[in-house]
């Protein structure tokens, strides 16, 4: 069979034409096409492609056996590129063209929160290193705290927000960066809904300011250097809205968002993907679902839980309950971020969910259940003499989030297919593991609880619990 090395190297205008022809849509097939030697194997081979890159994400098209015999006949094929080409070209084989180097350093956004805290110090490996931007005291202070305890000396922490434009400039000329994993993010729904102007702020504005600080760093880039950057943007399922009873979101559901947080992603993603389009940014996006496991901020449903639980505080769940997520555990998700920035095909956009769908009510329930088997309540003296039995009894239906969605799911199939990623973590493992953490960590919790976090918890929750309670 002709390998696509043993073709001979096109010249510079014929890749171009050829570039502009398959970079955006076509690139896997078009490589499928130009190595087969038959239009029946160039059939097969795009029948075989369930999975293409491109930002209008998957087609049928592309994937049916019509398309890969028109296109093997419509090829010229003594002009194709090779392979080498075609990947510096950005297209084609979605191996890596990005593996982390040795030495290498990225530029991480957003490094005090939840789901970056983990991934920081392990994204590099032992020999890179991540330079963390975040703009909040407590989150750097923690962010801090964690990469000491876990004795990582390749991570440095700079404050400041995403939006300052001259920051980021000098971050890009001093550490000239492999690449950017923007986690930066205002993340909380009801926040959003109490007022959006910072998720406007951070999640628009600062999105749009940090493509505009890359595509100018990309431009002073010349060779490999530039082959190999990569801009990763994390995003999540709420940009598509509330899905019935039945159904999965993936890489090609519409986008239908209900609330202002999901607004501001779905808009940062609006921005990723036209920079993609026009500028040729090597952007990538992961459209994550709910992540919960160790470092959550306790403001997220299931740190709250627990953390209300042992000091016999009620355990609020909006409405009857019935909502439905989608729950991954945290380190699954960021096995997932790195094996997309690594070898995800560039701009592309992959959706990744843990495959965990449960009822709020019925997570509340089995946090209740391993809390009554690992912290009796008749060993926690304060909740003892409350005369309580299972944690389940704080539990109190309230008055629900306004435009509430009623339920996500993901279908994971291109992530798996095009990478390998699937999740590992089952869903009673992770939970156990976080309820254990906080367990272990209450230095970390008085952390993370300390500052305008008890005046968030009162504003959100204490009237909505008094009004059921009258
Ligand atoms: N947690 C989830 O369940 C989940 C699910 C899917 C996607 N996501 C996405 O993953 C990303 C990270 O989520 P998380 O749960 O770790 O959030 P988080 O709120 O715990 O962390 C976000 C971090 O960004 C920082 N930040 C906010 N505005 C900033 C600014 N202007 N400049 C610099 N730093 C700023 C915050 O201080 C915080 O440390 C977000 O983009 C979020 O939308 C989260």
């Amino acid at each position: 069979m002709t390998t696509l090395e043993s073709l001979p190297a096109p010249s510079a205008d014929t890749a171009a034409a050829i570039h502009d022809a398959v970079r955006e849509r076509y690139a896997e097939a078009a490589v499928a096409a130009a190595a087969a030697t038959s239009p029946e194997e160039a059939a097969a081979g795009s029948e075989a492609l369930a999975s293409c890159c491109g930002p209008d994400g998957c087609s049928d098209e592309r994937s049916s056996p019509v398309f890969g015999a028109e296109l093997y006949a419509a090829t010229d094929r003594a002009a194709l590129p090779n392979a080498a080409v075609l990947a510096s070209l950005g297209c084609g084989n979605p191996t890596a063209v990005a593996e982390l180097r040795e030495g290498e350093t990225v530029l991480d956004l957003g490094s005090g929160g939840g789901i970056d805290v983990l991934l920081s110090a392990r994204r590099v490996g032992p020999t890179g290193r991540a330079i963390g931007l975040d703009m909040t005291d407590e989150m750097l202070a923690l962010a801090r705290r964690n990469a000491a305890e876990a004795g990582a000396t390749n991570v440095e922490f700079v404050k400041g927000t995403i939006t300052d434009r001259p920051l980021v400039a000098s971050l890009f000329d001093k550490y000239e960066p492999a690449g950017v994993f923007h986690l930066a993010a205002e993340s909380h729904v009801d926040r959003s809904i109490v007022s959006a102007d910072d998720f406007v702020q951070t999640n628009v504005v600062g999105t749009y300011s940090m493509l505009e600080s890359a595509r100018t760093y990309l431009n002073s880039l010349i060779g490999e250097r530039k082959d190999r950057f990569r801009f990763l943007h994390l995003s999540t399922d709420e940009v598509f809205g509330s899905l019935g009873e039945a159904g999965y979101f993936s890489e090609q559901t519409p986008y239908a968002p209900n609330s202002p947080y999901s607004a501001s992603k779905a808009a940062s993603d609006h921005f990723v993907r036209a920079y993609q389009h026009t500028y040729g940014l090597p952007a990538i996006i992961i459209n994550c679902s709910n992540n919960y496991g160790p470092y959550q901020f306790p403001e997220k449903v299931i740190p709250l839980m627990i953390l209300n639980a042992l000091s016999g505080k009620p355990l609020p769940v909006y409405g009857d309950g019935s909502n439905v997520r989608d729950w991954i555990y945290v380190e699954d998700h960021c096995r997932a971020i790195r094996l997309v920035f690594e070898r995800g095909a560039s701009r592309e956009t992959y959706v990744v969910g843990g495959g965990n769908e449960r009822r709020n009510i019925d997570l509340v329930r089995r946090i209740c259940n391993i809390l009554d088997e690992i912290a009796p309540m008749e060993e926690v003296q304060s909740l003892h003499e409350q005369g309580l039995k299972s944690y389940s009894e704080l539990i109190h239906f309230v008055e629900d989030r306004p435009g509430h969605d009623q339920r996500y799911a993901i279908d994971s199939a291109r992530i798996a297919r095009q990478l390998g990623w699937q999740a590992e973590v089952g869903f009673d493992e992770g939970l156990r593991r976080t309820i254990h953490w906080y367990l272990s960590n209450p230095d970390w919790v008085d952390q993370a609880s300390s500052g305008s976090y008890g005046e968030w918890i009162e504003k959100n929750y204490a009237w909505r619990i008094r009004k059921e309670g009258s």
